[in-house]
């Protein structure tokens, strides 16, 4: 039977260490570590995890201030309202919520942002500074996963790391981070051949491909750490599940994460953290 790694608990572990920090930073500075949230039009899944975000900077103390702009704002009405962000100094971090409708250009509204405010860690500029390991900032989810088995005690060095995905925001940062580790990472994905087999060599075994319950015990190999990082609605009853197959898997590995409440309530911790270090950064007397 696998250990359970309880990404609820972990993530409240460090919220109040965030919140202990804040309480001096804002005695120390007489201001609060600032948010801004920006949401363009009334998507539900979107509007939900906004909601969280600043409910999260609220329960540690933040500073939060949203934006709900209309679905048909234009990118210069976009454009202009992250530039006021930018120059704000009560705003440390600028999140713009994705996806944005289809007539705004993410990449350029992406690359608007301050790297300096860039919370989310998707601005080039940020990106190559991981690729280099020498960032302040790293992706929320990424950054999670790795706080997670940081946290379970899962030592990476010299570990087999699979991680399967390969998108900007989850699949290449979570590589380069387990890289970082002294990790041997294989990343797999869509065109992969023999991926069960792939997967059978994890030590550590990353999936982030957005399918429900896709890797069953077959993908497994007996003692394997298992990140889940999927957040999906199963077919079947509509309730969510991770792209593991928990029921088939939890037999075999050593520790798992659940859906709900493994990596995902870690990703918006890890967003506080940013919006903490900016907020450092930004207030440092250098
Ligand atoms: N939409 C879904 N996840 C994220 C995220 O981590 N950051 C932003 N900005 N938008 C998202």
């Amino acid at each position: 039977m696998a250990k359970l790694i309880n990404g609820k608990e972990i993530a409240a572990e460090i919220r109040r260490e965030i919140k202990a920090d804040t309480e001096k930073f804002k005695e120390e500075n007489g201001y609060a570590p600032g948010l801004a949230v920006v949401i363009v039009g009334e998507d539900p899944a979107s509007q939900v995890y906004v909601r969280n975000k600043h409910r999260a900077c609220e329960e540690v103390g933040f500073y939060s201030k949203g934006f709900e702009l209309a679905a048909d704002t234009t990118e210069a009405e976009l454009l202009a309202l992250i530039d006021k962000l930018n120059h704000d100094e009560s705003i440390h971090g600028i999140l713009v919520q994705l996806p944005l409708p289809k007539h705004l250009d993410e990449e350029k509204i992406l690359l608007a942002i301050d790297p300096k405010k860039d919370v989310d860690a998707f601005h080039p500029y940020n990106v190559g500074r991981i690729m280099i390991g020498n960032y302040d900032f790293l992706p929320c989810t990424p950054a999670g996963v790795m706080a997670l088995l940081e946290r379970s005690g899962v030592a990476i060095e010299g570990k087999e790391c699979v991680v399967v995905g390969r998108s900007n925001i989850v699949g290449k940062p979570q590589a380069l981070l387990l890289l970082e580790k002294n990790g041997t990472v294989t990343v797999c994905h869509s065109r992969t051949k023999n991926l069960a087999e792939v997967c059978r060599r994890a030590d550590i075994l990353v999936a982030a491909i957005g399918k429900p319950e896709f890797f069953d015990a077959s993908y497994v190999k007996e003692g394997a750490v298992v990140i889940d990082v999927g957040m999906n609605r199963r077919p079947a009853d509509g309730k969510l599940c991770g792209d593991v197959d928990f029921a088939s898997v939890e037999p075999i590995a050593s520790a798992i994460t659940p859906v709900p409440g493994g990596v995902g309530p870690m990703t918006i911790t890890m967003l506080l953290k940013n919006t903490f270090t900016a907020a450092k950064k930004q207030g440092a007397k250098v």
